[in-house]
């Protein structure tokens, strides 16, 4: 198995242990980061419907809290859909940690790799803060 098929066979693991009961759609996201960990999640929903978190927003919460600052790739896992590709609000949290690789399913059985650039285009970033401030 190439290692983007194993991390993609992770992502589907952990989005079995997606908390989806109000949309039904199961997604797993695998972060790996530049020193080469790996980390995963699932969408957690709520009651109050716009309490959700994605799947890959959990994936980088558990990066970051381990001390992340880069991540190289993201892999996104759907149970229930076809094509699954991550929302914007996530595309954005990507950008904060200068991914490089986003990896979807297309909905026939393979895989599609993209370049972060193509996914987010003229992303505003740290780079766009002109504080030069930020603090990590
Ligand atoms: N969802 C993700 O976890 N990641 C995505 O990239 C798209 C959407 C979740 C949020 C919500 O729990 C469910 O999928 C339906 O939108």
């Amino acid at each position: 198995m190439t290692d983007t098929a194993h991390l993609y066979a992770r992502a589907r693991e952990v989005a079995a242990h997606a908390y989806a009961p109000y949309s039904g759609f199961h997604v797993g996201a695998v972060v790996v980061a530049a020193d080469g960990r790996v980390f995963s999640g699932c969408n957690v929903e709520n009651a109050a419907y716009g309490s959700a978190i994605c799947a890959e927003g959990n994936a980088i919460s558990s990066a970051a809290a381990a001390g992340v600052r880069k991540i190289d790739t993201v892999v996104v896992a759907c149970l229930d859909g076809g094509e699954c590709y991550p929302c914007g609000n996530c595309r954005q949290l990507m950008r904060e940690f200068a991914v490089d690789i986003v990896v979807v399913q297309d909905g026939n059985g393979s895989l599609r790799t993209h370049d972060f650039a193509d996914i987010l285009p003229h992303a505003f970033g740290p780079d766009s803060l002109d504080s030069g401030g930020r603090k990590r």
